[in-house]
């Protein structure tokens, strides 16, 4: 071979390389640049995720020992939802240990390997789903500490109007979008023997996952993506005006412009009224509702409403009917998932169509204006 070869070829193969990157930003659109980590940084920095002086996360501060229980820790602590995974080397699916305070959702807690191995979420009524992608992870903690199950076997084989001691409110939870998502596949409301309910709300295909449409590290809704198909969205506050053509007039008030919110909102206010009217008329003690634990109060003047003073923990409402824990699990479910318009109304408003289908059975209540989705 000739000596001048060598460095020819070396010219060829440059110019040949730089004229394919020229080509090619030219032909060929940029990739996407992926987000800087200091900007990941930043939105998960404003996030609840990190809001280390959150009451999820310093609850147990002030007790003694101050650790997170084990069957609080996989959710309300970094070290506890590691162990959960089973990356600190213990056993899967179960929290072996209480675990230290002072965590938060931290960004190590989603990205390890056996977060992002992790395919099968579990659900608390031993139901499982497979098809999370990488929003498996949300549903874990998303997903509530009590489902329907709970709630039926708590009440099974008693008698329906009759006040007993051993039962209590039973409570799903907080923050249970990823339970109601998937609707009845996870039985996360209590659902009346003989009907059949939704399982998961598909929406579209490119707005399915948690993360297709909460940013995974600000958690925001990005109102604009919405926008391209729901017109009537400007800013996240018009969510709740979302609705499509066909859907029907689940509430019966003739009004067939609001939000799916409006919608549900509406069956959410008559159960209540039906609740209140069950615990007057059958059990003979009113009950009062309050977002605030333990959520379930006496109405001693019978008034209905909230007075000064009755919204305290000593005035908790005891005198607990079958029928009353299954209503009063319904009601608080609905009220504990804020986005449940969007991540499945139709099972929502199914459930509570049903609860007051019952309640029906102890009171008179006017079901005949109502559709019970299909
Ligand atoms: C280890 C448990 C855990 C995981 C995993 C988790 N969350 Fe959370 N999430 C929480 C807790 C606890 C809070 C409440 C934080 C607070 O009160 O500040 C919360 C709050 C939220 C909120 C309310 C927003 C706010 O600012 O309060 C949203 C939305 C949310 N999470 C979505 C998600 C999504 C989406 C994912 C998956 C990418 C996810 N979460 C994964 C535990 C978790
Ligand atoms: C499956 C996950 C999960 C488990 C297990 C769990 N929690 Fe939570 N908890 C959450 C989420 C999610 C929130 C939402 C926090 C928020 O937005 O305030 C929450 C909120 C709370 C809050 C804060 C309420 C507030 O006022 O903001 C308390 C207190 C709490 N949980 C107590 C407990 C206790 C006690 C246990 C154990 C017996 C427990 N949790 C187990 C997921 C869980
Ligand atoms: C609650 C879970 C959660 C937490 C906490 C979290 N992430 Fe993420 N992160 C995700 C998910 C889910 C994705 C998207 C993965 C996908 O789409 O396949 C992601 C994507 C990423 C990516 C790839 C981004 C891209 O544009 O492709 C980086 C880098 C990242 N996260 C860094 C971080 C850092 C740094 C933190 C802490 C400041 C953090 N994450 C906290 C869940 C989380
Ligand atoms: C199709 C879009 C969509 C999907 C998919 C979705 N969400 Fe939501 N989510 C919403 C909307 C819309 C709201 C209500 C926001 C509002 O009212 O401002 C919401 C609210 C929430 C809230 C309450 C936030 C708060 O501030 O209290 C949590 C927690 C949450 N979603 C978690 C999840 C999890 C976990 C998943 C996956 C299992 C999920 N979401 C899937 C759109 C979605
Ligand atoms: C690609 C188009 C598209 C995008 C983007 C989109 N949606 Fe939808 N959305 C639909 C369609 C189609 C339906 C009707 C699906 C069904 O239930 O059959 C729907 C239904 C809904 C409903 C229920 C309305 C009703 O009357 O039952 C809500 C709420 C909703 N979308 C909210 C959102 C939010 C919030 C976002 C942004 C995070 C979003 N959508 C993004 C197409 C879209």
């Amino acid at each position: 071979m000739k000596k001048y070869v060598w460095p020819l070829l070396i010219i060829f193969f440059f110019l040949g390389g730089l004229a394919v990157i020229l080509i090619g930003q030219v032909v060929l659109p940029p990739e996407p640049r992926p987000e800087t980590v200091q900007a990941i940084s930043a939105k998960w920095d404003e996030s609840g995720h990190a809001d280390a002086e959150a009451e999820a996360f310093v609850h147990w501060d002030e007790d003694d020992p101050a650790e997170v229980p084990a069957n609080c820790a996989k959710c309300h602590s970094a070290y506890g939802y590691l162990d959960y995974l089973g990356e600190d080397g213990s056993e899967p699916q179960i929290v072996d240990a209480a675990a230290e305070i002072g965590s938060v959702v931290s960004c190590f807690v989603c990205h390890n390997p056996s977060a992002h191995e992790k395919e099968i979420a579990y659900f608390p009524s031993g139901d499982t789903v497979d098809t999370l992608e990488s929003s498996v992870n949300c549903a874990e903690c998303h997903q509530g500490t009590r489902s329907g199950v709970a709630v039926a076997d708590a009440t099974v084989d008693l008698t329906d109007d009759e006040v007993n001691e051993d039962l209590g409110f039973i409570n799903v939870h907080y923050k249970v979008a990823g339970a109601v998502r998937y609707g009845s596949e996870v039985q996360v409301g209590y659902e009346f023997p003989g009907k059949d309910y939704i399982g998961y709300y598909p929406h579209v295909e490119d707005y399915q996952q948690c993360v297709d449409c909460h940013d995974p590290h600000s958690l925001e809704i990005t109102a604009s993506d919405c926008a391209a198909c729901h017109p009537a969205v400007s800013d996240l506050g018009d969510l709740r005006s979302i609705r499509v053509d066909d859907t029907p007039d689940f509430d019966g008030d003739g009004d067939t412009t609001e939000g799916i919110y409006g919608e549900l909102i509406t069956v959410h206010e008559m159960l209540y009224d039906s609740i209140q009217a069950y615990a007057a008329d059958v059990i003979g003690e009113p009950i009062l509702y309050a977002a605030q634990f333990p959520y379930w109060y006496v109405d001693p003047n019978g008034n209905g409403e909230a007075d000064d003073g009755e919204i305290n923990f000593g005035n908790q409402y005891q005198s607990w009917t079958p029928r009353l824990v299954r209503a009063t699990y319904n009601y608080h479910l609905v009220a504990e998932d804020p986005g449940g318009f969007m991540h499945n109304a139709r099972y929502l408003i199914q459930v509570m169509y049903d609860t007051m289908d019952n309640l029906s059975e102890a009171i008179s209540v006017d079901l005949a204006s109502l559709t019970r989705p299909e």
